[in-house]
């Protein structure tokens, strides 16, 4: 095996922790306790422990020294309970003649190095780089501690870093501390072996266990008596540790240890908890660990909240937790923000978004997993841990956002996975986290929870009305809603009359540039025409604020478009201006956002997707007008854009002006003064699909067996409680069976045959691939006859057809095709691709004809003609990597594109998992396996593995790429302050973001591999003797 990865000081201790504390509990008791009672459990460890075995296997291929000391468990166990046998009796001796001339090497190590610290230091230095079978402790039984206690025993170990750690005010029993600490840490680290340069694993596994052998062989027979009478003791302590940790308490910080707030503090600038949050974190269901949704206005801090109530889940419960955000952008910026306290506070942070994440995640022995997932992830998590019955180990879910449970189909997706959580493991705790609600009652009854609301805001918002020129205080409890407060003071030229009619910039010039500024628009035109409209009368003195650092951000927006720049951008960048809407690339949206946090820019016109959970305050939030594309405001959307305003830290107050004509005076006091909406079940939501689904899942994975079981299932989802409003004319029951009779006909489930059950049902080979790849229920069909025919006659010399198979359905109906654009593009095609073309139903006649306008009398298939026109945008995207000139090329913006891009990705990783499941499509595997990479790093291939780091992406990759961070390893060993001076515009912040995120992605692979190596050598069970 590569050990590459043990360059790193950090990573090699971390992984010497993982091969050794894979070992059982009974282990540590054993070398504490007298040798009677050790005799004993080795005997109870030979027959249970398979690790004992799959050793024993190890040394049919190694020599007789090596045998039987193949662990320093199982030797200390051994000694005693191997006593009657003669020939181990032998094989022992062998090993003590080995172990002795071992031990005059270490002596002379230990002797040598003693006297000179320098010469300690080193040794632990070189340990640090040492290979994975390295000692990290002398004394091995502390290997078997769960990671927090292996922590302490570190401490112990080492004094200083006691300190430093302040695990003196942790609730951790002082006794086993004072008996410990009698070690002198010197002595401990001298013992350490030297290490050597990398080996073969093969060679590793040699001298650990010769290694093992040497050590035991040092424990004399006094020293044993000692260790005896000390193991009392020990034992005693060991006890209290466990007692302490299984109440779930490690320390003084809400039960976690005084590090998790000094981390805050650092990594977050957090200095102390709200006087809600302190409540909140007291309420008697977190300490029962009951179900809880708590609810606060925007930027009321609900995060930290969730996110130390996570760390108590991993750290003292030793539980995995998921924490389910409702976007993409936001995963990855939280995979890039909890990182840091991952590598911290020892545990995984894996990444579930678009096609990252694994299904079913990778079994960690050593370390507890945050999973932070997508809705859609996290259903196809939950999902994959019930198929392999792991589900017992998500000790805690939390979901941000709960209102999504009304989104639509991503509302019913998030459904699903809560009512399953609910139903097949009845010990997780559920935590709700949600802007004001209108009916917080059903979501209660409905995942069995408690309620905390509070109204804090950390800053005072003052909601204000603009009607002609005067500004209106918002006062929903007065009769008429709003109080005049004052004039608006402007002096506006008729010409400047005539472009601003509606004031916007005397409301911003009140504020900017030394404060910032949001402004929401109804469209993303109007985000553009905003912005450039406002730089047009800007003084001229606003180009020289902050003037330099404006330049850097064009450089980089121009570089990231390879060399192209959007020209509404670079208008309005060099003013402090920018517009910020879905059309623009993600790299582009990451600067503009960046400098705005930063104050280099001061103000973005917006869409109201920049007031979802991305946390960009401003000192002012304007609202253009109450419209979101053609529709009337809703109360939820008001909230969430007002609730932006006032920074926490920085502005005593907050404002926000909503811009109103006279025809919308009426409804605008419905929406200031209105109660919060509801949030409905969308199971029944676009043809009951969700429902369809649903029960296409449970019975695939034999959560529900029959028709009774699936009611039953039911009658635990949201959607039960809302049954009299959601569906008044038929009953959920109702609705159920007939939903299963759908599925029946549409061939997904049938009657199971053989099984002892009645009325039993079984989901179909095409059912278990819909649910498998989470397809679409409508477009199940289809797929399977669309991959059929593909492999017919799969044109495999270009990536054409395959990137048709995998171009998402649901998108077609999103973009109309240019037939000229298509024509043209079309006949760049090569003559074998354009076969493909027609054998799928896309002849070139028929494009030709459309471009020239003439009227064709064949019929055509829509859905095809769409879909190849899409195919051929990710067909060109794939070969030239340039998003800038397709999406030039097809007219289409940029930031359609990238979404085109990113869901044909997530798409290509669903269609994978639906053929996977059908044997008649075993060549897709590879293909696609390939395609979905291609797909979700569509850059010079030396890019991938930079793009690899959560949130890093294309143009940061590109910079890095060229200061000479070329791999993850590279990354993961950066120094933050060099990585600032390396590469332009990257602040500390976000460099420390950068190696966090590259250490964790780098002890994620290793310790996958680390997992494979450890599954090849175990013996099985069940291994015929
Ligand atoms: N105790 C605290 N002291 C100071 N700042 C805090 C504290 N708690 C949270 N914050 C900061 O407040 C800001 C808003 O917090 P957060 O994003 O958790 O709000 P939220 O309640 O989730 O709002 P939204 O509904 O908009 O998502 C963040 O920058 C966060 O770091
Ligand atoms: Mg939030």
């Amino acid at each position: 095996m590569n050990t590459d990865v043990d360059n790193s000081c950090g990573i090699a201790v971390k992984r010497n922790a993982w091969s050794s504390k894979k070992r059982s509990r009974e282990g540590v008791r054993s070398n504490f306790t007298p040798a009677k009672k050790r005799q004993s459990a080795l005997v109870e460890k030979c027959i249970a422990n398979p690790e004992h075995s799959a050793v024993s296997q190890i040394k049919t291929e190694e020599n007789r020294v090596e045998q039987c000391c193949s662990d320093n468990e199982d030797l200390f166990d051994g000694y005693d309970s191997i006593i009657g046998d003669s020939s181990f009796l032998a094989k022992l001796e062998d090993v003590e003649q080995k172990a002795e001339q071992h031990d005059v090497v270490t002596t002379n190590v230990c002797y040598d190095s003693l006297p000179s610290k320098n010469a300690v230091k080193q040794s632990c230095e070189e340990d640090l780089t040492d290979s994975i079978f390295t000692e990290e402790f002398p004394d091995t039984s502390l290997r078997d501690f769960p990671s927090s206690q292996l922590a302490f025993q570190q401490d112990v170990s080492n004094p200083q870093r006691q300190c430093s750690l302040g695990m003196e005010s942790t609730s951790t029993p002082d006794v086993k501390h004072s008996k410990l600490t009698s070690v002198p840490a010197e002595t401990l680290n001298a013992k350490k072996p030297v290490p050597k340069a990398r080996r073969s694993m093969t060679d590793q596994l040699k001298r650990a266990m010769l290694e093992n052998a040497g050590t035991s062989n040092r424990i004399s027979k006094t020293a044993l008596q000692k260790e005896a009478a000390m193991s009392e003791e020990i034992s005693v302590a060991m006890q209290t540790i466990e007692s302490v940790s299984k109440e779930g308490d490690l320390g003084p910080f809400f039960g976690l240890p005084s590090k998790v707030k000094d981390l805050i503090m650092r990594l977050k600038g957090i200095q102390d908890l709200y006087e809600w949050q302190k409540a909140c974190l007291d309420l008697d269901s977190v300490k029962q660990r009951t179900n809880l949704i708590y609810s606060l206005p925007t930027s009321g801090g609900k995060t930290l909240v969730a996110e130390i109530l996570i760390f108590k889940e991993l750290l003292c419960k030793k539980k995995d937790a998921m924490l389910i955000l409702p976007y993409v952008a936001l995963v990855q910026e939280k995979v890039r923000g909890l990182a840091s306290f991952g590598i911290e506070l020892d545990f995984m942070v894996e990444e579930y978004a678009g096609s990252k994440g694994k299904f079913p995640p990778v079994k960690r022995r050593t370390k507890n997993s945050l999973y932070i997932t997508t809705l859609e992830k996290g259903h196809s998590l939950v999902n994959s841990l019930i198929e392999t019955k792991r589900l017992d180990n998500i000790g805690l879910v939390v979901v941000d956002e709960l209102h999504m449970l009304g989104d639509g189909s991503r509302g019913a997706i998030l459904e699903m996975t809560l009512a399953k959580l609910l139903y097949s493991n009845k010990s997780s705790q559920i935590i709700g986290m949600s802007a004001t609600l209108g009916n917080i009652g059903d979501l209660q009854r409905f995942l069995r929870a408690e309620n905390y609301t509070n109204d804090f805001r950390p800053v005072e918002l003052k909601e204000y009305v603009k009607l002609r020129d005067s500004i209106y205080e918002v006062e929903p409890k007065e009769e008429e809603c709003f109080r005049f407060s004052r004039l608006l003071a402007f002096k506006y030229s008729s010409g400047m009359q005539k472009m601003d009619p509606d004031h916007i910039i005397a409301l911003v010039t009140e504020v900017i540039p030394q404060q910032s500024c949001l402004v929401f628009c109804a469209t993303k035109k109007n985000c553009e025409n905003v912005a450039g409209m406002i730089c047009k009368y800007l003084h001229k003195d606003f180009l020289r604020h902050r003037e330099k650092e404006k330049a850097n951000l064009l450089a980089e927006l121009r570089n990231g478009g390879n060399g192209s720049l959007c020209p509404v951008l670079q208008r309005t960048v060099p003013f402090g201006l920018a517009y910020h809407h879905s059309g623009l690339t993600t790299d582009e949206r990451r600067l503009v956002e960046e400098a705005y946090s930063s104050g280099v820019l001061c103000l973005l016109a917006c869409t109201s997707t920049l007031a979802a959970g991305i946390n960009l305050p401003a000192r002012r939030v304007i609202l253009r007008s109450p419209y979101v594309g053609a529709d009337f405001l809703k109360r939820s959307q008001y909230k969430q854009m007002v609730g932006r305003a006032g920074r926490a830290g920085i502005d005593s107050v907050g404002e926000s002006i909503l811009i109103l004509q006279d025809k919308d005076k009426d409804m605008v006091k419905k929406l200031v003064s209105a109660p919060m909406e509801k949030c409905y079940s969308n199971l029944l939501h676009d043809g009951s699909k969700g429902l369809l689904s649903l029960i296409l899942s449970l019975i695939g994975l034999n959560v529900t067996r029959s028709a009774e079981q699936v009611v039953d299932f039911m009658s635990g989802t949201l959607l039960s409680v809302q049954e009299t409003q959601a569906c008044p004319q038929k009953s959920l029951k109702e609705l159920t069976l007939e939903s299963i009779e759908i599925l029946k006909q549409k061939g997904l489930i049938e009657a199971a045959l053989d099984t002892p059950f009645e009325a039993s049902l079984q989901v179909t080979r095409l059912g278990r691939a819909t649910y498998k790849g989470s397809v679409d229920l409508s477009y199940c069909d289809v797929l399977y006859k669309d991959l059929s025919k593909g492999l017919e006659g799969l044109l495999l010399n270009s990536f054409l057809h395959l990137v048709y198979l995998v171009t998402p359905y649901d998108l077609v109906s999103q973009c109309k095709p240019d037939w000229m654009i298509y024509f043209t593009q079309f006949a760049k095609l090569s003559p074998a691709e354009q076969k493909m073309a027609a054998t799928i139903g896309v002849p070139e006649s028929f494009v030709a004809r459309k471009a020239a306008g003439q009227s064709v009398r064949k019929s055509v298939d829509t859905l095809v003609v769409n879909r190849l026109y899409l195919a051929l945008v990710l067909y060109f995207l794939l070969r030239e990597t340039n998003l800038w000139s397709v999406s030039d090329r097809f007219q289409l913006t940029r930031g359609f594109v990238q979404t085109l891009l990113s869901s044909a990705s997530a798409f290509c990783s669903c269609v994978l998992h639906f053929t996977e499941e059908l044997e008649e499509f075993w060549a897709y595997k590879a293909l696609l396996t390939e395609l979905t990479r291609r797909l979700t790093y569509c850059v010079q291939a030396e890019l991938i593995p930079l793009m690899e780091v959560a949130g890093v992406m294309e143009l940061r990759a590109k910079q890095l790429y060229n200061a000479g961070y070329k791999t993850l390893a590279h990354l993961a060993n950066a120094d933050p302050n060099v990585l600032v001076k390396k590469v332009e515009n990257l602040f500390k912040k976000q460099a420390n973001q950068i190696v966090a995120s590259a250490k964790m992605l780098l002890q994620e692979k290793a310790e996958a591999l680390q997992e494979e190596f450890d599954d090849l050598l175990m013996l099985p069970v069940d291994l015929p003797s």
